[in-house]
């Protein structure tokens, strides 16, 4: 079994159809997307469109929620904010987007995996509405604090996004007490695809990336995820898509000019 993994799209229509190209080529059984459909870029119409025609099983990101009204942003996240309002214009025009992404899972689990967002030791109990404490990063202290769940919890395999920053954390079962130190990261190269092979005696937490951006560890490239169970292989992909369309389509768009974070973005997309 084949299992793609993607998400973080961002409203980057370009670098999600570079993405869904690549899919098309890898023939795989099961794709999933690890939410932020829309939020950072004013273009979330494009990926609503695109991503509820493919009909794909998509978990909730903190952008769609906040995006659907579910819970206010950390009040020093004003860039984030800006962003969120305008997409909330944008996708209230849109028929049943905003109902939509507010019905998003915030988990699928499977036989031997779990796909999230942002963390499954992180979540509300169940029936409960998250808030924004539950995306918080998963830094040094936030992972410590999970790891024991971590390597208790029977699913081997955990696929999520949110930060940006494509990565496998991997822990052996065998670590009694486990400390961060424990974590063995592999971080893939900027410029081509990093197959890792999987251990039947350690956990993976695969964080798998951007799609859309912003680009939190500089490359600008799309990233996504294989999960080949036959061959027990995680490959990590760096996808090129046509950076200079985006940075036309932002450089002319009006909500793009007082954004610092959006300027930031810009800058990485010329290089
Ligand atoms: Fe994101």
């Amino acid at each position: 079994m084949r299992a793609y993994f993607f998400g973080d799209i961002h409203g980057n229509s370009y670098a999600l159809e570079a993405c869904l190209k690549h899919l098309e080529g890898l023939r795989v059984d099961e794709a999933y997307c690890l939410g932020d459909l829309a939020g950072w870029l004013p273009f979330g119409d494009r990926i609503l469109t695109r991503m509820r025609s493919l009909e794909l099983p998509t978990v909730a990101g903190n952008h769609d929620l906040l995006i659907a009204g579910l819970f206010p942003d950390h009040p020093h996240q004003v860039d984030r904010m800006q962003a969120t309002a305008y997409n909330m214009g944008l996708l209230s025009t849109m028929p049943s987007a905003l109902e939509y992404l507010s019905n998003l899972p915030l988990l699928i689990e499977r036989q031997d995996f779990v796909v999230v967002h942002h963390s499954p030791f992180h979540l509300p109990p169940p029936g409960e509405t998250p808030d924004i404490e539950c995306f918080n990063y998963l830094d040094e202290v936030a992972l410590t604090g999970c790891l024991k769940a971590w390597r208790d919890t029977p699913l081997r395999l955990i696929f999520s996004g949110h930060d940006h920053i494509p990565a496998v954390y991997e822990i052996s079962d065998g670590a009694e007490s486990p400390r961060f130190e424990d974590v063995n990261i592999h971080t893939p190269p900027p410029d081509e695809a990093h197959t890792i092979s999987i251990d039947p005696r350690c956990r993976y937490w695969v964080k798998a990336g951007s799609v859309g951006g912003p680009y939190r560890d500089s490359v600008p490239l799309a990233n996504s995820v294989l999960y080949d169970s036959d061959s027990q292989t995680i490959t990590l992909y760096r996808i090129p898509f046509p950076t200079d369309q985006l940075h036309k389509d932002m450089s002319s768009h009006p909500f793009c000019r007082n954004l610092p974070t959006l300027h930031r973005y810009m800058e990485l997309l010329t290089q």
